[in-house]
This record gives C-alpha cells, structure tokens and sequence, in this order.
C-alpha cells in the first residue's frame, strides 16, 4: 500500500521546519477535546488539596463559580462532577445517592443556575460514593446484587437529569443498566438526556488516587473484580460495547486510558460511536509525580493527551483539562 525508497524518499523532508510540520500533522489537541472532573466538598469557601493527585482539589459548591467560570473560558466543553460524601452520610444501601440535597445534586443546580447551557454536566450513575462498603452496587453476603442496584441506580439517573445533568454516566458495570435507565429517562419525560456509559470499564490499580479524592479508598471491603472488567480481555470490550448501544448509550467510555489505547482504536473501528477515554486519578499523579522538569512536564501532558486522539477517541476526561495550555 505504502511505496517509496531511499533515496527518492526521504521523510524527513516534511519535518524540516516547523511550518511543514503542521502541514502534515495527523492529529490535534484543543480544549474542545476535554472533560474536566471536579471534586466537590461540603461546607463554604473551601478548597481542599489531594495528597495522592498534585495541584487537584475538592471544592465546595460556592467556589464552582470560580473553577467553571475558568473551564468555560479556556472552552472546555464539559465537566464530571464526583462527590466525597460525608462518613456519617454512608451506609450499605448507599441512601444518599437519592438524596435530591445531596452534593451532586447542589453543584448542578447551581451551575445549571449561573451558567445556563454554556457549559455541559455529567454525573456517573453508581453508588460507590454513598456506600459504607466503597463498592458500586449493594452488598449482600459478599456478593454484589445485579438486579437489585438496577432499581437504585435509575432512580439516581433520574434524579440527576430532573436535576439538570445532561450526560448521565453510569459507570458502576451491572449488567442491564443502560436499557434500565434509558428506559426510565424516557419515561420520566427525559427523552433528550444522553447517556455516556462506561461500557468498558476495567478493574484496575489506577484508580487508587480517585478512591482517596471520594473517600471510598478505606471504606472498599475486597475488589470490584466481579463487575468491573479483567485487564487480561480485549474482545469482552466489544462485547460489552455492543449491549450498551443496544441497550441506547449514546456515547462509549474506555477506562483507564493509556493502559488501554489498544480498546480504544478496537471499540472505534468495530462500531464508529463516539469513544472517550479516561485519563484516571492513577495515570495522572504518576505522569505528575515521575516528571517535575516544568517544561517536559507540559509536554508530556500533551503527548499523553495526544495518544488517545491517534487511538480515535473523539474526548478525553483528564485532570490536566485545567492546568495546560493549548
Ligand atoms: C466509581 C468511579 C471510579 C472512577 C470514576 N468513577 C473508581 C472505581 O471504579 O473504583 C475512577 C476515576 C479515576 O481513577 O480517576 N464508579
């Protein structure tokens, strides 16, 4: 397919000058590509450093002024919202994720009310936050109820989007959730809400940072390993990816991302959905702690970002979304 030969070909020709470079350049970084997740935190005037995730912070709801107005300007599309939900709020049905007053539900109505549509809100669908065990779904004798989280995690759907969520994002891998809550959207007069669902979601060590940020990382008795995918499997993705989009996501999320640049491109070429990929709390700090040189820190940040573009996904959440320039 591809001919040519030394020395009437020379590649390095195209790469001589800056200029020419971009001329060829395949692929491209802009805040349009970007989520932004925040951390958000009870009480007023707060913003609380990370140990585990350098220059990442949990805000309370009234310092979201500030950090959306910020994201809007440098023209970031959208951003994750994750709770760290009080101990003494947590029990083993996870209550509070259908609390309407809990912290998610506060921080849509408030940016829904100051930003109107300039800017878009996802929420996940699990309940990992709220519950006193850390795990997605309800426990029962060390086991992880399928059908019955179903019942919990569409009235969380539901809450949110009446709420003002915009992509609801479940990302708490039981089987059926996406047919379950699409149904229930609609139901509830909810038709034009999307739906981003973690179709391939991974169980792996990167999220440890994550679990830190929400405060499940002590809580989370055992693995999630009996719902979250084997990182030993490449065709369950597609397998995965294909119920949800019959099930009616309308967008694909890959987690984590680099460990999984080859999900990505398989998910895209098989069924050409819009994929996001996730640059997970464990990617991050090791990318922020191993490299401290500013310089190559910044574009390293970009190559990072970059190799998800080359793989094919049309969106990154990453926690770099408000700290590089472009
Ligand atoms: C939980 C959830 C996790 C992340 C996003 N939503 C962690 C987990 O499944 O334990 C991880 C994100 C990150 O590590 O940055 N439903």
């Amino acid at each position: 397919m591809i001919t040519g030969k030394y020395p009437n070909l020379r590649l390095r020709r195209s790469r001589k000058y800056a200029w020419s470079r971009r001329l060829v350049q395949e692929n491209s970084l802009s805040y349009s590509d970007l989520i932004l997740p925040i951390f958000l935190i009870e009480g007023k005037n707060r913003k609380e450093s990370i140990k585990s995730m350098p220059n990442v912070y949990r805000y309370s709801v009234d310092k979201l002024q500030s950090v959306v107005t910020k994201a809007i300007k440098k023209g970031i599309p959208m951003v994750a919202l994750f709770p760290h939900t009080q101990t003494k709020k947590k029990d083993e049905y996870g209550t509070e994720a259908l609390n309407p007053d809990n912290l998610v539900c506060r921080a849509i109505k408030f940016i829904k009310k100051k930003f109107k549509n300039k800017i878009g809100i996802m929420c996940d669908v699990a309940l990992d936050p709220y519950t006193s065990h850390g795990h997605d779904g309800l426990l029962k004798k060390r086991k992880i109820l399928n059908d019955e989280t179903l019942e919990i995690l569409t009235k969380q759907a539901v809450l949110q989007a009446k709420i003002g969520c915009d992509v609801i994002a479940p990302s708490d891998m039981m089987d059926g959730r996406i047919g379950k809550i699409r149904k229930a959207l609609d139901k509830n007069d909810l038709k034009d809400v999307q739906i981003l669902s973690y179709a391939v979601k991974f169980s792996s060590s990167f999220y440890g940072p994550f679990r830190d940020a929400v405060g499940s990382k002590k809580l989370l008795k055992g693995d999630k390993k009996t719902y979250q995918m084997d990182f030993r499997n490449s065709n369950e993705s597609l397998r995965e990816v294909s119920l949800d989009i019959k099930e009616g996501a309308d967008m694909i999320m890959v987690k984590p991302g680099m460990p999984y640049l080859d999900i990505i491109k398989k998910v895209k070429d098989n069924f050409k959905i819009p994929v996001f990929a996730y640059q997970v709390s464990g990617e991050y700090s090791l990318i922020m702690n191993g490299i401290n040189k500013k310089l190559i820190e910044k574009e390293s940040i970009k190559e990072s970002l970059i190799s998800f573009k080359r793989a094919g996904a049309s969106s990154i959440v990453t926690y770099f979304a408000d700290q590089i320039d472009l």
